[in-house]
């Protein structure tokens, strides 16, 4: 059986990785490989409602039920998407997943990391990325290209980013094998090369 693979693009908000997942999805078809794209919170169907929650409602919400709110979409998502595409040999390429619970909800809003990544693995039935980018870059320059257009998380201030991006440079270090560090502020084709010949390992 063809062996499937499940990759996950992480970073701060600006960071470049969704153009970064388009430009590996072209590069992947064109080699006549089946890529199947989502993004957390999102997906399809309930998970772009849970999405529009997260990133719109305007009252009052704790932190314990936005990172409810991101469990439940990511539960929705590897049971409807991700895993069907890869047991089926298929490459899932995801933007955003379990390291950005840990980076915004654990280093970002404080919240217990031990915790959150138990509730992490009961999302995903402990069913990890096989391979996952971290697109680093400061955060004067995410935010510059975020603009003044912001939802709710991108408001949250430039302190909350700074521990965001520690947490994610932490996770790495914990995780080298699966986790690669990519500095973000190359141009978009150096980027895309670098990305290419860690995957071609993988393929
Ligand atoms: P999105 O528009 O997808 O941001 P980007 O285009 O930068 O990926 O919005 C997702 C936002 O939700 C982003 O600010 C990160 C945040 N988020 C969390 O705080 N925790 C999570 O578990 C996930 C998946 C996202």
């Amino acid at each position: 059986m063809k062996k499937g693979l499940f990759i996950t693009f992480e970073g701060a908000d600006g960071c470049g990785k969704t153009t970064q997942m388009t430009l590996l999805a072209e590069y992947l078809n064109k080699k006549g490989i089946k890529t199947v794209l989502t993004r957390e919170p999102g997906g399809k169907g309930l998970g772009e409602k849970v999405r529009d929650i997260l990133l719109n409602y305007d009252g009052e919400v704790s932190d314990r039920c936005e990172s409810f709110l991101f469990l439940a979409d990511r539960a929705q998502n590897i049971d409807i998407i991700v895993k069907p595409a890869v047991e089926k040999g298929e490459i899932v390429l995801c933007d955003r997943h379990i390291d950005s619970t840990a980076a915004y909800q654990g280093y970002g809003r404080g919240l217990n990391l031990d915790r959150i990544n138990m509730l992490n693995n009961i999302a995903t039935n402990g069913k990890k990325p096989d391979l996952t980018f971290v697109f680093d870059i400061d955060v004067d320059t995410s935010m510059k290209r975020v603009g003044k257009e912001k939802d709710r998380m991108e408001s949250a201030g430039i302190e909350f980013h700074n521990r965001v991006r520690k947490g994610y440079l932490e996770i790495a270090r914990q995780e080298p094998e699966r986790i690669k560090v990519i500095d973000a502020s190359q141009t978009i084709e150096d980027i895309h090369k670098e990305v290419i010949s860690i995957l071609e390992t993988y393929l």
